[in-house]
């Protein structure tokens, strides 16, 4: 990749809240000054992608962005990338999808949605009065926030994921979420009910962001090696595979329940289809490790044995395995990814409107936070592109670092 000069913006750390860890934070998120969309060079273009590689999140404040200034920008990242990071057909058995509702095409630019909560008046974008509806937890997580508690203001992280369909497409590179509406209120109280005691205030309708670099970093020396050693395997159509199942209290990957549809009832899918995923993703410009898994969708585990000449000691799965059992499967990422989530990890971006984010989508996960009444209008323009090559994951270096 090109080294651009860091000269065309000015770049200040991102507002990190109070909870988070000045150590953890130090190169996550900055803050972009002087960047004007509408002429904009691809020098500056190419500047903005390496900083975000570097940084992870890019914070862009009071900026007027149309929907192609927004996706131009978003396809920058991968000029080959076509559609949208879910694709652009959503039809027959796939309406079963848990992503269905929350997104509006916007027709002009149909690799822009329009996301958010209430209806929308009158025309917008060539969308007739869209209603919209921000995701709560209470109808995805298995046991939910009391109506009372909650009008206390006490809400959960919905749903930790990257943002890709995880069959057929590849991940999009980068998302670019812009606030065109946000309704103002009452920070919340994040409480993540898994018996740790643990929660944090957040923004009212913010977005929640944990590095998948840190998840990686504070792993103890076994799980790293466990980490750089094995893959996921996402079940076919795995955002209808999961339709009827439900969350854990903190967001982080499903109950087991055993509601998954059964892979006869899920639409047409085809092996070569499937998605296999490194557990860790190689950051293009940095070369840092970032954790990266989506946990709601992950069916199963295949980890290598050691590699030759690597100590044995206290190692886990030495000789490789391959683990298939749903229960299994999700115990080990949870214990590999619940550290990472932890309350001095997270960013939660308070929205203004005419903030501009882009966020590194295959170096961190995030989160929807909050809950909005009806009548609340809030509204997004999001953008991300499936890619047009996989992730990469750790090479033969990290192997004999971490393994
Ligand atoms: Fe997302």
């Amino acid at each position: 990749m090109a080294t651009a000069s860091h000269s065309h913006f000015t770049y200040t750390p991102i507002p990190a809240p109070a909870t988070a860890s000045p150590e953890h934070f130090k190169d996550f998120g900055r803050q972009v000054e002087g960047y004007v969309p509408s002429e904009v060079t691809p020098e500056q273009t190419q500047e903005i992608i390496e900083m975000l590689y570097k940084h992870s999140i890019l914070l862009f404040k009071n900026l007027k962005l149309t929907p192609k200034e927004q996706y131009e920008l978003t396809h920058a990242f991968d000029p080959q990338a076509q559609s949208y990071g879910h694709g652009n057909n959503k039809t027959g058995k796939e309406k079963a999808s848990i992503l269905h509702p929350d997104l509006k095409t916007i027709p002009h630019q149909p690799q822009v949605q329009l996301i958010g909560n209430g209806k929308v008046p009158g025309t917008y974008e060539g969308l007739e009065s869209p209603q919209l509806k921000h995701p709560h937890h209470k109808t995805f997580h298995k046991s939910v926030v009391s109506q009372e508690e909650e009008d206390k203001g006490v809400t959960r992280f919905y749903r930790w994921h990257i943002d890709a369909a995880l069959y057929a497409l590849s991940p999009p590179k980068v998302t670019t979420l812009y606030a065109v509406s946000v309704p103002k209120g009452e920070p919340q109280v994040c409480r993540y009910d898994d018996g740790t005691g643990d929660e944090i205030q957040v923004p009212l309708g913010g977005t929640a962001f944990v590095s998948g670099k840190t998840m990686f970093d504070i792993l103890p020396p076994e799980l790293k090696s466990l980490a750089v050693r094995t893959k996921v395997r996402y079940a076919p159509h795995p955002y209808v595979w999961m339709s009827k199942a439900h969350a854990l209290p903190t967001g982080l990957g499903i109950e087991d329940e055993g509601l998954e549809l059964p892979l006869e009832e899920l639409p047409e899918w085809e092996d070569s289809k499937v998605k296999v995923f490194p557990m860790c993703w190689k950051n293009p410009v940095t070369g840092a490790l970032h954790i990266q898994v989506h946990p709601c969708g992950a069916q199963a585990l295949h980890i290598d044995p050691l590699p030759a000449g690597a100590s044995r000691d206290g190692a886990l799965f030495p000789d490789g395995a391959d683990i298939t059992d749903l229960k299994e499967t999700r115990a080990l990422l949870y214990k590999i990814q619940r550290p990472g989530i932890a309350p001095e990890l997270v960013y939660a971006q308070d929205w203004d409107e005419g903030d501009l984010v882009l966020f590194h989508n295959r170096g961190l996960l995030h989160s929807v936070v909050g809950a909005f009444t009806p009548d609340q209008l809030r509204m997004f323009h999001q953008c991300n592109l499936a890619a047009s090559e996989d992730p990469v994951g750790p090479d033969a270096e990290d192997l004999k670092k971490y393994a």
